[in-house]
């Protein structure tokens, strides 16, 4: 990369780009994979673009909860969001994704407050989860 870039922002996004390179030869994300525009599709100024909440967990989230979001063990724990019953709060996704949740990086630094509402609420009502319940931007904006 041309510009140097914020140890706070290049974190997620070198977590990203790994999670990009894993996927890329597994074969059981291949399907999933192809819904995912290539990578600097998706990124401008080191942000991420686009408010679709599907494009975005399958961008930013899916390699290390997977596709599927049932979650992965191996070098390390990567817990299932499919079926989660800690998902009932709102706060608790939306939270893990701004600030980070020990292993998991903070997202805060390249995700905007409508992009985090979008997969919350992505991620609420599909992979089994059922709440209605939205979040908006401005919910968002409080936690930051
Ligand atoms: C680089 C890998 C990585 C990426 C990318 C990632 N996560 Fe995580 N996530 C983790 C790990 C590891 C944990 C477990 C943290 C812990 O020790 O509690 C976790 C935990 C969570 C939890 C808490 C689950 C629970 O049962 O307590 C939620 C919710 C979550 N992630 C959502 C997301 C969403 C949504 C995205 C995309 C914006 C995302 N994560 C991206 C690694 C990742």
């Amino acid at each position: 990369m041309a510009k140097r870039i914020p140890f706070r922002i290049a974190r997620p996004l070198a977590a990203v780009a790994a999670v990009f390179a894993l996927c890329a030869g597994a074969a059981a994300s291949a399907a999933e994979a192809d819904k995912v525009p290539p990578l600097e599709n998706l990124v401008s100024n080191n942000k991420f673009v686009g408010e679709d909440g599907a494009v975005l967990y399958h961008a930013v989230c899916q390699g290390c909860h997977m596709p599927d979001a049932k979650g992965a063990e191996g070098a390390g724990h990567y817990p299932a969001l499919a079926a989660n019953p800690k998902l009932a709060s709102a706060l608790y996704p939306a939270i893990t994704i701004l600030k980070g949740r020990n292993a998991m990086p903070e997202f805060a630094p390249v995700l905007s407050d409508a992009q985090v509402a979008a997969i919350v609420n992505y991620v609420r009502t599909h992979f089994g989860n059922q709440y209605s319940d939205k979040l908006t931007a401005a919910d968002i904006a409080k936690f930051r």
